[in-house]
Order: C-alpha cells, then sequence, then structure tokens
C-alpha cells in the first residue's frame, strides 16, 4: 500500500504518509505551555503510528489568544522538548511544530489587517519566525511548519487582497511573495539547510476576490524556489467572509471558506485532491518535485490511497480523521478497517474550537479528554439472532432506518452506497433510528449500521438493506423530453 510507504523529505524519514495536519486543541494552558493533557494528545498520534505529527499553531509573538501554544520565547523550549521526547520515545513518528503569527481581531469585529503593519512591525515579524524555527530545532522537533494559511498574517500577505501599495504590495504577485521570501530567509540563516522546513499555504481562498489555483500554483513555485521541503495545502478559512455574532471576536472559520476548509458531512470525499494535484503538476513541469500533502475528508482508506497511487500527492492530511481515530495507521496496517472508528464530520470539533473549549471527538465516550485505547479485553459487540433487524421504508422522498439495540453500544454508525459505489458513512448517532433526506429518484441505495462501543470496540455490519425510489412522474417534462 503506497499510504504506508516511508517517505523522506530532507532527511526527516516519515515511517508513512499519513499526516495529522495541525489541530489546535485548546489543552495549552491560558500563558501558552505545554500541559499534560496536550502531550498526550499527541503522544497518542504516535502510539497510533501516523507518520507525520503537525503540533497545533503556535504562537512567535505575545498576543493574547485563550489557550494556545507558545514559541515565542526560549523558556517554552524545555516544555516543548519534552513532548517532543515523549512522541519520539514512543514511535518513529516524526514531529514538526505549525508555527503561526496572526493579528490582532477584537469583539467589535475591527481586525488588524497588513496594510496596517509598519515597516518596523514586518522586520519583527520576519525575525520572530526565524528565532521560533530556531527554538523549534532546540526543541528536538524533527523540522518546522510555516503557516502561511487560512486567516492569518503570512497567508494576508499572499492575498490578491491585500491592499498595500509599497514592495509588500497586493498589486503584483512579487510584492504579495515578499514577506514569505525574507521569512524564509532568514528562517535558513538561523537553523541552516539541512533542518526540514515545510509551509502549509491555500490552493484556493474560497472567497471573493482572493487567490484562486492561477495564483496558488505560482505560489507554490516560488515556495518550491524558496527551499521548502514540503507543501501541505489547505483551502479557506478567511476572516473576509466570517460571520460576526455581536460580542464575539469574528472566528475565521463560519464563512463559506471556513466551510471550504474544515468541510461538514454534506461535502463529498477527498473534495481537495485535484486542486492539490493541479499545483503539483505545474510544479512537476517546472522541475520541483517536493513532496506535496493534500487533506480535506480524506479518511476513507481508498480514497486516500487512490489520490497516492494516482500521483496527485504525496501525503495525505487527516486532521478529523485522526482525532476521531488516533489508530487510523495501525488498523490500515493491520488491514482491519472495518474497526475504524469513521468521523462523520459533525464538526463538533470544529465548534469547540470556536469556543474556546478543549477540542474533543463527539465519537468519544462523553467526558473524555483523549480518544480511548483499544481494549483487547472489552467485550465484543454481537447483533444477535437478527442482525440489527435493520429495516428502511419509503417516506415523502425520505428513507427511513431503524435497528435493534446492541447491548453495551454507545453510538450507532449509518453507512450507504449509492448504485453499489464506495460506501460512506453518513452519520453517528446514539439512537437507534435515522432518516436519509439526500435520495434521488431512480438511483438505488443500500445501508447498513455499526454499533460502537466505548472501549472502541466495533461490530460486524448489521443486514444490509436496499432501497430504490422511483422516479417522481412530471408529465409535462418528460412530454416535453421525450418530443425535443
Ligand atoms: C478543531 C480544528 C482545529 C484546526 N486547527 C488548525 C491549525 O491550527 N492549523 C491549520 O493549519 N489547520 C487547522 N485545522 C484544519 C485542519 O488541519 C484540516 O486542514 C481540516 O480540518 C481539513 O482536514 P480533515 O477533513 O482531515 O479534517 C483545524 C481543523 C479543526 C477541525
Amino acid at each position: 500500500m503506497k499510504l504506508l510507504e516511508p517517505l523522506d523529505i530532507n532527511g526527516m524519514v516519515l515511517p508513512n504518509r499519513v499526516m495529522a495536519p495541525a489541530m489546535v486543541t485548546r489543552l495549552a494552558d491560558e500563558e501558552g505551555w505545554v500541559t499534560q493533557e496536550i502531550s498526550d494528545r499527541y503522544v497518542r498520534y504516535a502510539e497510533g503510528g501516523v507518520g507525520l505529527i503537525v503540533v497545533e499553531a503556535m504562537a512567535i509573538h505575545h498576543s493574547n489568544s485563550g489557550p494556545l501554544l507558545r514559541i515565542s520565547d526560549d523558556k517554552f523550549v524545555p516544555g516543548l522538548a519534552d513532548m517532543v521526547r515523549r512522541i519520539h520515545d514512543t514511535s518513529d513518528s516524526m514531529v514538526v511544530p505549525q508555527i503561526i503569527h496572526f493579528m490582532k481581531i477584537s469583539k467589535s469585529g475591527w481586525r488588524q489587517t497588513v496594510d496596517m503593519l509598519s515597516d518596523e512591525d514586518i522586520e519583527a515579524i520576519i525575525g520572530q519566525f526565524g528565532d521560533a524555527v530556531r527554538r523549534a530545532r532546540e526543541a528536538g522537533f524533527d523540522g518546522a511548519e510555516i503557516h502561511s494559511a487560512h486567516a492569518y498574517t503570512l497567508a494576508s500577505f499572499m492575498s490578491r487582497r491585500n491592499t498595500r501599495t509599497d514592495r509588500y504590495g497586493g498589486d503584483s504577485l512579487e510584492g504579495r511573495l515578499h514577506v514569505i521570501g525574507r521569512v524564509m530567509e532568514d528562517v535558513r540563516r538561523k537553523v541552516g539547510r539541512d533542518f526540514p522546513v515545510g509551509v502549509r499555504f491555500l490552493a484556493d481562498e474560497f472567497i471573493k476576490g482572493g487567490n484562486t489555483a492561477s495564483d496558488t500554483k505560482l505560489i507554490a513555485l516560488r515556495l518550491a524556489q524558496l527551499g521548502f521541503d514540503y507543501l501541505s495545502l489547505s483551502v479557506g478559512g478567511k476572516l473576509e467572509d466570517a460571520e460576526h455574532i455581536p460580542g464575539q471576536v469574528p472566528h475565521p472559520y463560519t464563512g463559506y471558506s471556513g466551510e471550504r476548509c474544515m468541510p461538514g458531512s454534506l461535502f463529498p470525499p477527498g473534495l481537495h485532491v485535484d486542486l492539490v494535484s493541479d499545483i503539483k503538476a505545474f510544479l512537476m513541469e517546472k522541475g520541483y518535485d517536493l513532496p506535496v500533502a493534500a487533506a480535506g475528508k480524506l479518511s476513507t482508506p481508498a480514497v486516500a490511497e487512490k489520490a497516492l497511487v494516482d500521483g496527485k500527492c504525496d501525503f495525505i492530511g487527516i486532521a478529523r480523521g485522526l482525532l476521531a481515530d488516533p489508530d487510523w495507521v495501525k488498523k490500515v496496517r493491520a488491514g482491519r478497517d472495518d474497526q475504524l472508528i469513521a468521523c462523520d464530520y459533525c464538526n463538533v470539533c470544529k465548534a469547540l474550537d470556536g469556543a474556546h473549549k478543549k477540542v474533543v471527538c463527539f465519537l468519544w465516550p462523553k467526558g473524555e479528554i483523549q480518544a480511548p485505547m483499544i481494549d483487547p479485553n472489552a467485550g465484543a459487540l454481537s447483533w444477535g439472532e437478527g442482525r440489527g433487524g435493520l429495516t428502511v421504508t419509503l417516506d415523502g422522498g425520505k428513507a427511513k432506518l431503524r435497528w435493534d439495540k446492541v447491548e453495551g453500544a454507545v453510538r450507532y454508525e449509518v453507512y450507504r452506497a449509492d448504485d453499489d459505489g464506495a460506501v460512506q458513512i453518513e452519520d453517528a448517532l446514539k439512537i437507534t433510528n435515522w432518516t436519509d433526506g439526500n435520495i434521488l429518484g431512480g438511483i438505488r441505495y443500500h445501508y447498513y449500521v455499526r454499533a460502537c462501543g466505548a472501549s472502541g470496540q466495533v461490530s460486524p455490519p448489521s443486514n444490509s438493506v436496499v432501497i430504490e425510489p422511483a422516479i417522481p412522474v412530471y408529465q409535462a417534462a418528460r412530454e416535453y423530453s421525450q418530443t425535443a
């Protein structure tokens, strides 16, 4: 399996091609120190055998932002070093920090934009990035990732929405890329060429007047020319289209661009892979073959594997899927895909992050701060004689499913395949019925349900049921289509 092949990134050898991309946990303390809980969260990924762990965005400057990790001072190095040591002692997972600068924003909705930064501010930011990467090296990280995505400072310089008119100006692509060039210059001066440094940026901003694929392939080329060792592509997550609830700080993941960044259950799997693939193809055409990562609903092993086998990207970012099941790699390696705890993209984690609350997964047992460890002695879940008694009935254009309760189950997962195609999880819920309002006449739908226990154990699939709603008759339309 290509997913399980190693990948060498400037000497940092990932044991497999699965990356946990940066995902804020809100488990740091208010001052930005590493806590036991945050360290445990990342060790858990190492236990699961994740190839590359990107530790959530940590700030290079001193600005209030709730429980967010800091790498803004040498005093933070020992705490970070401790966490890195625990990860390295656990498995051969590689670990890098994501390094961020963000601008000020207030509850009134006011926010600082790049045109408000003075030359001195910009010089300070450039130096802070270099210092932070140096600290990452001192803390024992295997490399570092510069955050130039979403609503944050470096991405805002790169954006077509940058309104500066000086040498960092938005009116030319070179102007928009000047800060990242200066940052990389400072980083390399401080850590040398042999320390792997990647960058996360946006394949598309998904905002009006923002960067699209025609800009971002050129941005990717410049990042490759600057000597970044890997590119990790995200999309959207901008403040330009964020909702502003009076009295609350606007959150960059609330508008359409935010929806694209952390796509919910209604979006198709692997929805950003083709954007990434176009960028990768362009780089190859220009003679650059650096590793490129995609993210966005790639937690189905077959979908992730296909993206790699088709050469669309070189490694796979799985954020919410690995939060749900940090043992993803272990299970896929053991051929136990049927035991994966499948993320249903309900985005409870995203909502917790937005509310500055500890980020946990809705699929974990209530009250848990970390994913449950698989308990080999936990009793197997069984459907019994009736294999679940799953039934489906058609009611007003909706498919209504019901099934039997299973002793010891804490939730049920509903799976669906359309016209015998790929199976996809549709929902995870605690009750024993579910309604599918998203079916179209003329297509055949198969369903089955799995029961899940508190210790990560999963039942075999229930009996499966099929429904094939008829195409409604719209007489006039039909007559027209037959005679046209
Ligand atoms: C709660 C939460 C926090 C996130 N924090 C970060 C972050 O710190 N840095 C970042 O680049 N992306 C962040 N992301 C985006 C993810 O890395 C990822 O790109 C996105 O969730 C899509 O991947 P997925 O479908 O595998 O979850 C976050 C996503 C979520 C849900």
